[in-house]
């Protein structure tokens, strides 16, 4: 190739990096400031119209599981058979929003929403929604997590049995509807 030749392709190769370049940068500083917004906590909205009665979804708000159930008629039964064993039935303490200080610990009795992370060092729960020995639990077992770090157990409202490692019910995030089947986990603004 002649010199002259070749400088010209060093030119145009140099001026179309530059162009990509000027492109790729409001590019990357539109998407900025998105995710930092979500690395800090920006809401997150979840579709439950898929969400049977009996079944579990997680999204993620904050870097921490939430857990949306979908309680039964018989879930939300067994929540009443829980109580003389918990420590804290009423939700006095403050581990929920107003709007989830009730016996469901929810806006919805049918759905509840709460921190999948145990409040004793911080593992992850196991569902055992099935009551009695069937999952491994004891015969009287009414449904509900357990720990298998060091062994508590939440009934179907997150609410924490008594002499357990965890000294508090499951955390509820703040959270709202926007429609019957969409919630946003994280912001609570119209319901608080
Ligand atoms: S972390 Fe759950 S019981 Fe210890």
């Amino acid at each position: 190739m002649d010199p002259q030749r070749r400088q010209l392709l060093i030119t145009t190769s140099v001026l179309g990096a530059a162009a990509g370049a000027a492109l790729a940068i409001p590019l990357l500083s539109s998407l900025a400031p998105s995710e930092r917004a979500r690395a800090a906590g920006a809401p997150v909205e979840a579709d439950i119209s898929k969400l049977l009665p009996g079944q579990i979804m997680t999204v993620e708000w904050r870097g921490k599981p939430v857990w949306i159930v979908h309680r039964t008629t018989e879930m939300l039964a067994a929540l009443k058979q829980a109580e003389a064993h918990l420590v804290d039935p009423g939700s006095t303490r403050p581990q929920q929003p107003d709007y989830a200080c009730n016996a469901h610990r929810s806006i919805k009795p049918e759905i509840m929403v709460a921190v999948g992370i145990c409040t004793h060092l911080g593992c992850s729960p196991s569902e055992k929604f099935k009551p009695g020995a069937e999952q491994g639990m004891a015969a009287d077992w009414p449904g509900g997590f357990f720990c298998p770090c060091h062994g508590s157990q939440f009934d179907l409202a997150g609410r924490v049995f008594k002499n357990m490692p965890a000294p508090t019910n499951l955390e509820i995030p703040p959270h709202r509807y926007l429609t019957a089947a969409r919630l946003l986990i994280g912001d609570d603004a119209k319901t608080a």
